[in-house]
């Protein structure tokens, strides 16, 4: 394993660093200095969108004085830049168990598949979870390395290996990544540390409230990819709760199983189930928030942050901003598909492009397809990397297409920009039906369903009625008025529960048998007090009637 610790190369920008010192010396001015902790931050799930919500929490945290550490994949070093938070946090690198190419081709044969829309149905992931997908050499490694926990993986013997160095390191607290639930066992097993489980990108579901010890009525919880809202009729109900069953099954009974063979490798295995050490987190931080999840109940030890990655827009580059105001009256649409999908066949990217030649204002697409497109309006700029952020901040901006991860939804929300939703996998359609409740967006049911007629009819519905951007603005100022932004959020409870530990945000919920949970005992008891009085009373009535006779 290597060590990085250069800090030669600068936080972005002088100005960048000037705020980096201005936060931290106001921080100590307003409020005596915390004691600072030293922290690691494990990436495991090799996905640029985790390790954007880790290193935004832990780099919040660095701001607040801690030592923040991140142990990350080495495979991920092609696709991160870490020179960027280098003067902030430091990192370790170990071994993925695959190369960067090997994550390459998972990630194609992922791009590749979401195009196809098999993936926004759940039937393909538990299908896969079973092992009933037809037989194929790249599903089967997208499997092993994303989703499979098995020990065979040269990972896990390296994560072995580097035990005793990250012990001496004398870490206070991991942040794991929920995703992969091995991070939880690592810190309480190997590394005999408190950890505090991150949920980086999905809506709430069942699992991850099941795994902190949290209610979720299925009568209004819908489960991860129904497509339900928190308004089920019955023969939804009936669907909702047997979804929820084949959650367990896959969640808790495979997933969760398939540690053991790694706690196995490992050794130094305690006492506790994988339930119970999932059970047994400071806190989960999820990516979260009631604007965009339906109402629901949870527990003290789940702190809603969603958006993470929401900030100010900054400045545009001068090109971009020409083009932005070139734009005039009508705006500018940006349309940007997840950086998984870099395999868009060209009958596709054509039909796409129809689509935006015909629309009466400018767009700028991110498209990351060597060969442009044969139908490309002069309306429309192409450009392999966009700012997203600021581009959806940008006041010219009147309107987002885009595939319905979870980060863009915060930023659209947070800029107030109306949408329309290509849903192309995992959550994606979920998220949609969440943001049309709201009557800022529009959707469709998966890519199959995008023609160029289609696709030019929804955006133009979207952008020339006006209530999606009046609701979109009303979104974004209910979504802007709690007194502190998700990332001060996160790392204040993640501080509360290093100072104060979390046993007061505990219930007692995780101590009590399912009979005792759903108070069966108590019905079971008053049953059989009535039977006991009914019986009686008959007892009673025929005795006496007797008597009488
Ligand atoms: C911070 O953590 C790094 C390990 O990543 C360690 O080398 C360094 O000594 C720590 N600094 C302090 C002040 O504890
Ligand atoms: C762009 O194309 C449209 C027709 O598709 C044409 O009417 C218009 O003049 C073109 N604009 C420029 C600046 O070339
Ligand atoms: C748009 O933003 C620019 C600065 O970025 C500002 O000068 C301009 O007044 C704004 N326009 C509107 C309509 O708010």
């Amino acid at each position: 394993m290597k060590a990085m610790t250069g800090r030669q190369s600068g936080y972005a920008s002088p100005w960048g660093q000037r705020l980096l010192l201005v936060a931290m010396v106001m921080s100590c001015i307003n409020m005596p200095c915390a004691d600072s902790k030293n922290i690691l931050v494990v990436d495991s799930m090799f996905a640029m969108s985790h390790y954007q919500t880790l290193s935004l929490i832990g780099g919040e945290l660095a701001g607040k004085g801690h030592n923040v550490t991140v142990l990350i994949g080495e495979c991920m070093l092609t696709h991160v830049d870490t020179t960027r938070h280098r003067d902030i946090l430091h990192f370790e690198i170990y071994d993925c168990g695959i190369t960067a190419e090997e994550r390459t081709a998972i990630k194609t044969i992922f791009g590749k598949l979401s195009l196809t829309g098999e993936l926004s149905s759940f039937t393909w992931y538990a299908k896969m979870w079973l092992g009933l997908l037809p037989y194929d050499p790249e599903i089967s490694a997208f499997r092993k390395h994303i989703f499979d926990n098995k020990a065979s993986d040269k990972r896990y013997a390296e994560l072995k290996d580097i035990k005793e160095r990250l012990i001496a390191m004398n870490f206070d607290l991991v942040v794991c990544d929920t995703f992969t639930p091995w991070c939880a066992v690592y810190a309480h097993d190997m590394l005999s540390l408190p950890y505090v489980n991150v949920v980086s990108s999905t809506f709430l579901g069942t699992r991850y409230t099941r795994w902190a010890n949290s209610p979720s009525p299925l009568s209004y919880v819908p489960e991860f990819m129904t497509h339900y809202t928190d308004s089920m009729p019955f023969l939804q109900r009936v669907k909702n709760f047997l979804m929820h069953c084949l959650s367990l099954l896959i969640y808790d009974y495979i997933s969760l199983k398939n540690l053991d063979v790694i706690r196995d490798t490992w050794g130094n295995r305690s006492s506790l189930s994988n339930r119970e050490i999932m059970a047994g987190a400071s806190l989960y931080v999820v990516n979260q928030d009631f604007l965009f999840e339906y109402p629901r109940p949870l527990q003290p030890n789940i702190v809603l942050c969603g958006g993470v990655s929401t900030r100010e827009a900054q400045p545009l580059s001068q090109e971009l901003e020409a083009f932005m105001q070139g734009s005039g009256d009508e705006g500018v649409l940006v349309f940007s598909f997840s950086t998984l999908v870099n395999h868009m066949d060209d009958k596709m990217a054509d039909m796409i492009a129809g689509a935006l030649a015909r629309l009466p204002f400018r767009v700028i697409w991110k498209y990351m397809v060597e060969r442009q497109p044969a139908t490309l309006g002069n309306n429309t700029l192409l450009s392999k990397w966009i700012p997203q952020n600021d581009l959806l901040g940008h006041n010219q901006t009147k309107l987002f297409v885009y595939h319905g991860g979870a980060n863009g939804a915060y930023e659209a929300i947070y800029h107030g920009v109306p949408l329309v939703g290509i849903p192309l996998f995992a959550d994606q359609l979920d998220n949609m039906i969440r943001l049309r409740s709201r009557g800022m967006a529009e959707h469709f049911g998966g890519i199959l369903e995008v023609t160029t007629d289609t696709l030019y009819e929804k955006i133009m519905k979207v952008a020339t009625n006006p209530s999606y951007k009046k609701n979109a603005e009303r979104t974004s100022a209910i979504y802007r008025s709690p007194p502190l932004r998700p990332l001060e959020r996160a790392a204040f409870w993640i501080e509360h529960v290093m100072t104060h530990g979390h046993e007061h945000l505990q219930s007692n919920r995780g101590n009590m048998t399912w009979v005792q949970l759903n108070l069966l005992d108590i019905a079971g008891a008053l049953i059989a007090v009535c039977l006991v009085l009914a019986f009686s009373l008959r007892w009673w009535c025929t005795s006496i009637s007797k008597e009488l006779s």
